[in-house]
């Protein structure tokens, strides 16, 4: 049986106050309606259809071919919206799941349960229901004696006894496909001048068909973003869900309160994340690290049994048993074999670092290749850019560099060669050899 699914995303979400558009704004790093998208993914291998409007070009380049889009050129209602996407549908799927790209935290596996229920019903229709306190201003459902659903009736048109009923419209539905396509052209102008997806609710059951609802009973997955506070709902519900999914997975939070971990995040089992720690992008962790507190590592991959702390790092590669930090920063093209250690106040940008190398303090490696068991003492600069370009250095194995030496790119430096301290390094340095002075001269050979 084919499933298609339309996400409804055209509207203007004044409330946010933002010239970005609503759909956009991003929930745990993710724009609100990837989320949606993703839990499509998760019932129908068809492409969903976007149904977008305001900020429409913006929303085709941020969401690119995950979707196909259906421009809605005037906003007349939910249901009109879904009628937009007839003509690229019809005859050309089995049963619609229709959706909105402002509830992020609704579940492809609630979606999945709804299309099981449908798949079941005789009747056209199976809607989503959540029972709550707060009614947020959704519409309510009406049911009869025998607590079959009857009607969805919107805030703005209930009386005062259907506002009291607490049980509540989430907004999303699965339709046999041919039936809404005919009931869409049906549906009545409201008294707001909008085509209501609801009242085909209305319109099953005046022709004797069964409308059947799944109730919801996590409310937050019916969180709907309508403004900056709900937006900020979204975001502590849906980083609760993914923290609470690495802990299932074997991951230590000490806080999750104050641990914010990407959607794409990826994390071995025995690592530790200590508060205050942010993991964003495509980042990849291995077994038995231990992360943070106070640590922002963005778009990294990082080994094994690596310490990190309080350090930010981005698009750099870890092996197994790297230590840094505290306060130490790595930028793209960062390379640290395993068993490097960084101390405080580093900074090494597009570097190769070889196993065991020590930056102990205070120290800048930009455009370097380091050989493996080398020591860079305190206070090095690689000197890699002279106001136009950038140039390479290249420092051999088991090299001793001595604190706040000058190396003046490009420059090549052999094999277990030493520098004094406060060498300003301006030639190249041939193996086993000692150079002191400013700008450093050879004194001696260590070893014939
Ligand atoms: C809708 C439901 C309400 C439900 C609530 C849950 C209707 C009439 N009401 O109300 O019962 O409780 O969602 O959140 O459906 N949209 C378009 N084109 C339009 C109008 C809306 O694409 O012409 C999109 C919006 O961008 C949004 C979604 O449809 O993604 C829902 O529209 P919205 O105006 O937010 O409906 P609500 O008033 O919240
Ligand atoms: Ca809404």
């Amino acid at each position: 049986m084919k499933i298609t699914s339309i996400i409804l995303a055209a509207g203007q979400g004044t409330r946010m106050k933002s010239d970005l558009p609503k759909v956009l704004h991003p929930v745990c790093g993710k724009p609100m309606v990837w989320h949606a998208l993703q839990a499509a993914r998760v019932v129908t291998e068809e492409t969903p259809v976007m149904i977008i409007g305001h900020g429409a070009d913006q929303v085709r380049e941020a969401i690119g071919d995950a979707a196909h889009y259906v421009v809605q050129a005037e906003r007349l209602g939910t249901g009109h919206a879904v009628q937009q996407a007839e003509s690229t549908l019809k005859g050309g799927t089995d049963l619609v799941l229709v959706s909105s790209a402002d509830m992020p935290l609704l579940r492809g596996e609630t979606f999945a349960e709804m299309i099981r229920l449908q798949k079941e019903n005789d009747g056209p229709m199976t809607i989503l229901t959540i029972v709550a306190d707060d009614p947020r201003g959704f519409g309510r459902i009406v049911r009869d004696e025998d607590g079959d659903v009857k009607a969805i009736v919107e805030e703005a048109q209930a009386t005062d006894a259907e506002k009291a009923i607490r049980e509540l419209n989430v907004g999303a539905y699965c339709f046999d496909a041919e039936w809404l396509w005919e009931a869409l052209a049906r549906i009545p102008l409201s008294p707001k001048g909008e085509y209501y997806l609801t009242d085909t609710v209305g319109l099953a059951v005046e022709a004797g068909l069964r409308v059947k609802a799944l109730t919801l009973d996590d409310m937050v997955e019916a969180i709907g973003i309508n403004s900056r506070i709900h937006l900020s709902e979204a975001e502590a519900g849906m980083r609760s869900r993914v923290n609470r999914g690495h802990m299932s997975r074997g991951i230590t939070l000490i806080d999750p309160a104050s641990t914010y971990i990407g959607m794409d995040v990826e994390i071995g089992q025995d690592t530790v994340i200590q508060p205050n720690t942010f993991l964003r992008g495509e980042t990849i962790i291995g077994a038995g690290c231990e992360i943070g507190p106070n640590t922002i590592i963005t778009d990294c991959k990082i080994g094994e049994r690596c310490e990190i702390l309080s350090s930010v790092l981005e698009k750099a590669v870890l092996e197994d048993d790297v230590d840094m930090g505290p306060f130490a920063r790595l930028r793209k093209g960062a390379y640290l074999s395993k068993g490097v250690h960084m101390g405080n106040f580093g900074e090494v940008k597009d570097s190769h670092l070889g196993e065991g190398v020590k930056v102990g303090h205070f120290s800048y490696i930009g455009n370097t290749t380091i050989g493996a068991e080398t020591n860079i003492g305190a206070g090095t600069i690689t000197c890699n850019y002279d106001g136009k370009n950038k140039h390479h250095t290249e420092i051999g194995e088991a090299v001793f560099i001595g604190s706040d030496t000058m190396l003046v790119a490009p420059l090549v430096i052999g094999d277990r060669a030493r520098t004094g301290a406060g060498s300003v390094v301006t030639k190249n340095i041939k193996e086993d050899t000692l150079v002191v002075g400013m700008p450093a001269r050879a004194i001696r050979k260590l070893k014939e």
